[in-house]
C-alpha cells in the first residue's frame, strides 16, 4: 500500500512494500539510488512517461530518504489510450491488488486523476499533460534541471525526440537516464547507442537486472 512506504525503515522494505502498479523493478530501483547518489543536494527531475506514478513515487521517496530537496515534474499524455491487451496485462499482473487498478480498468478516473491520487502525499511533484511529439520543453517552466528520466515512447523516434528536447535543458554534470534499454526494446538500445556515440557521452549500464541506462552531461 502507498502509505506503507512512509513507515518502511530500509530500502528493501521501501521497494517490497510498494504495490503501485507500473513498470519499474527492483534492479531499476538500485540504479535510481546510484543516480541519486551522484546528484546535487537540490534540483529538478523531469520524468517523461509517468503512467500511474510508480517510478515518480520512487524518485520522490528516495530523494526524501537521501535528504535531497527535489522538484519532480511528471510529463505524460495521461490520455487513457491503454488498449485491452495492456489492460489484461495489468489485470493479470496486479489482480486484486489495489483500488487504483480497478479505477484504471473501469476508467472511472482519468490517468491523471489516478496518478495525482497516488502521489498527492509528495507535495514536490507536479504533473503536466504533455506529449513529446507535440509539446516543446519550453512549455514547462523549470529551473536547475539536473536529471531527466525518459520512460515514455519506446521507438527510435520517441527516444530521440525526448533526448533532443530535454538534453539541452539539463545542467552540466546532470544525468540523462531512461528505461528499457533491453533486448525487448531494440529500438531503444540502438537509439541510445547512437545518442551516446554522437554526443561523445559514456553510456552507463550499471546492472544486469535493470534496463536503466544513464549518461552524464559533460562540461564543455
Ligand atoms: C511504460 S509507461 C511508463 C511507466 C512508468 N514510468 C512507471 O513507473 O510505471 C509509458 C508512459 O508513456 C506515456 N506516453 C506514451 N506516449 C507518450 C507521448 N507521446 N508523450 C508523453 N508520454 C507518452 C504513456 O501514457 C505511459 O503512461
Amino acid at each position: 500500500m502507498v502509505t506503507d512506504v512512509l513507515t518502511a525503515t530500509n530500502q528493501d522494505e521501501v521497494y517490497s512494500s510498494n504495490r503501485l502498479p507500473g513498470y519499474f523493478f527492483l534492479g531499476d530501483f538500485y540504479v535510481m539510488l546510484e543516480i541519486i547518489d551522484k546528484l546535487p543536494p537540490r534540483g529538478t527531475v523531469i520524468q517523461i512517461g509517468t503512467f500511474l506514478g510508480r517510478s515518480a513515487k520512487f524518485w520522490a521517496e528516495l530523494f526524501r530518504q537521501q535528504n535531497k530537496i527535489y522538484n519532480i515534474i511528471c510529463l505524460d499524455t495521461y490520455d487513457n489510450t491503454a488498449d485491452d491487451v495492456f489492460n489484461q496485462h495489468l489485470r493479470s499482473k496486479f489482480a486484486g491488488d489495489i483500488a487504483t487498478v480497478t479505477s484504471f480498468l473501469h476508467k472511472k478516473k482519468t490517468n491523471l486523476e489516478i496518478v495525482i491520487d497516488n502521489l498527492k502525499q509528495y507535495g514536490e511533484i507536479q504533473h503536466y499533460v504533455y506529449d513529446i511529439f507535440v509539446n516543446s520543453p519550453e512549455d514547462i517552466q523549470a529551473s536547475n534541471i539536473v536529471c531527466v528520466f525518459d520512460d515514455a515512447v519506446h521507438t527510435r523516434q520517441g527516444v530521440k525526440q525526448s533526448f533532443d528536447s530535454w538534453f539541452n535543458r539539463l545542467e552540466y554534470d546532470g544525468i540523462y537516464c531512461g528505461h528499457d534499454y533491453s533486448l525487448n526494446f531494440l529500438e531503444v538500445m540502438e537509439t541510445v547507442n547512437n545518442i551516446a556515440a554522437e554526443n561523445d557521452l559514456k553510456l552507463q549500464l550499471p546492472r544486469k537486472d535493470s534496463s536503466m541506462y544513464y549518461l552524464i552531461k559533460k562540461r564543455v
